[in-house]
């Protein structure tokens, strides 16, 4: 299983996250890390920083530092092998915006059924529910990318829609110089204008963020119910606000022959990669492509039909401060999901080699002891 709680995830490196968007803290616990490894506060940082508000006018207003802490697990720059525990203190948090939802329950977003299932919630930016929750899993998921770059792995993502406008390539200097990380220039003037369309008119829109995963060998994930392209969607699904996930041609291979999805297999590989660099649930060392269907932002401020807590029908306009398109902030979260994913899968797995399944005698452990030893 890859959880044994609701708030934790992973088996060989797990995190269990903690913290409500305006209580005192957010924050992770990540266990199994081995000791003596050196910790790059500042490459955790810099995640946090890509996925926290207010960095441009085109996302939230709501400014906040979301500067990390240390609170154990490290010890004049590495880590010691117990807990680590990383936490943010939550410092711009305006409660009262939230006093109208109290009372009334946001549509789209979970307050029903966080009142149905628990009989109360914490109203003020959702609690758990909150986007603020996912920079746990990025702090986590900068140290997993961490591990994963030494062993050649790289992680990163982009935007491929905005508002339904599409973008046909992927230029990778582009994508973090613009505040939507859209995926080219051609597609980024529509986008921005349908972003700033949707502040004008208090709404929101959706996007399709997709990440790239490169440097895998053949290997990685097991049949049948711990298949890579499973454990990804499950990872990627946990994410607020995302409902679907692809996996490199997705729902378009729906729609083609099996002569044209087929990828043609040569010495080097598969020729094409509509399969996404998955085959049976294991790795086929070409890049792994997941794409993230995320849906307008719930928040709006437009007159909503909705009921309160006794049932009775009534009118909300959600007010407060939230992005217009919540795409361009997921991109870090869903680098870190998969991030996460793919270091545990490489913990814990062997049959990295040619795809081939050995014994346990002949298990390739030299990349999970490189990895130790580093
Ligand atoms: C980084 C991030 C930021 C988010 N910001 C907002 C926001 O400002 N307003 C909002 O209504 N939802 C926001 N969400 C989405 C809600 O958390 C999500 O829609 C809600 O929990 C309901 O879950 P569901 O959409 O998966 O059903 C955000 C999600 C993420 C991952």
């Amino acid at each position: 299983m890859l959880f044994d709680s609701p708030s934790s995830f992973g088996r060989a490196f797990r995190i269990v996250t903690f913290g409500e968007s305006h209580g005192s803290a957010v924050g992770v616990v990540m266990d199994g890390v081995k000791p003596g490894l050196p910790f790059d506060l500042q490459a955790i940082q810099h995640e946090l920083d890509r996925r926290r508000p207010g960095q441009s006018e085109l996302v939230t207003p709501r400014s906040e530092a979301d500067r990390v802490r240390v609170l154990s697990g490290v010890y004049e720059g590495r880590t010691t092998g117990h807990p680590i525990v990383l936490a943010v203190f939550n410092e711009n948090q305006r409660s009262g915006d939230y006093s109208a939802f109290q009372e009334m329950f946001r549509p789209g977003h979970a307050d029903y059924t966080f009142q149905r299932k628990y009989g109360l919630r914490d109203p003020r930016g959702g609690g758990r529910s909150s986007g603020r929750e996912t920079l746990a899993r990025v702090a986590a998921g900068a140290w997993a990318k961490q591990q994963l770059s030494a062993l050649g792995v790289r992680i990163r993502g982009f935007n491929r829609e905005i508002a339904g406008i599409a973008a046909q390539n992927v230029d990778w200097d582009f994508v973090e110089a613009n505040p939507l990380r859209s995926a080219e220039r051609e597609a980024y003037e529509a986008q921005r204008a349908a972003v700033e369309q949707a502040m004008a008119t208090h709404d929101s829109v959706g996007g399709v963020a997709e990440v790239w995963i490169e440097g895998l060998p053949v290997g990685l994930g097991d049949p049948v119910f711990a298949k890579l392209d499973a454990l990804l969607a499950y990872a990627c699904m946990s994410i607020g606000a995302v409902k679907g996930v692809e996996i490199g041609a997705g729902f378009e291979a729906a729609r083609k022959k099996g002569s044209e999805n087929n990828d043609p297999l040569s010495p080097e590989g598969p020729l094409k990669n509509d399969a996404g660099g998955i085959l049976g649930g294991i790795s086929s060392g070409a890049p792994v492509i997941v794409r993230l269907a995320v849906k307008p932002t719930a928040s709006i401020a437009q007159s909503q039909q909705t009921i309160d807590k006794t049932g009775k029908p009534s009118e909300i306009i959600v007010k407060g401060r939230h992005d217009p398109c919540i795409s361009p902030r997921i991109v870090p979260v869903a680098e870190a999901m998969c991030a996460l994913v793919v270091y545990d899968l490489w913990l814990t797995q062997q049959g990295l080699v040619d795809g081939s399944v050995p014994s346990a005698e002949e298990w390739d452990w030299s990349a999970v002891e490189r990895l130790l030893d580093r």
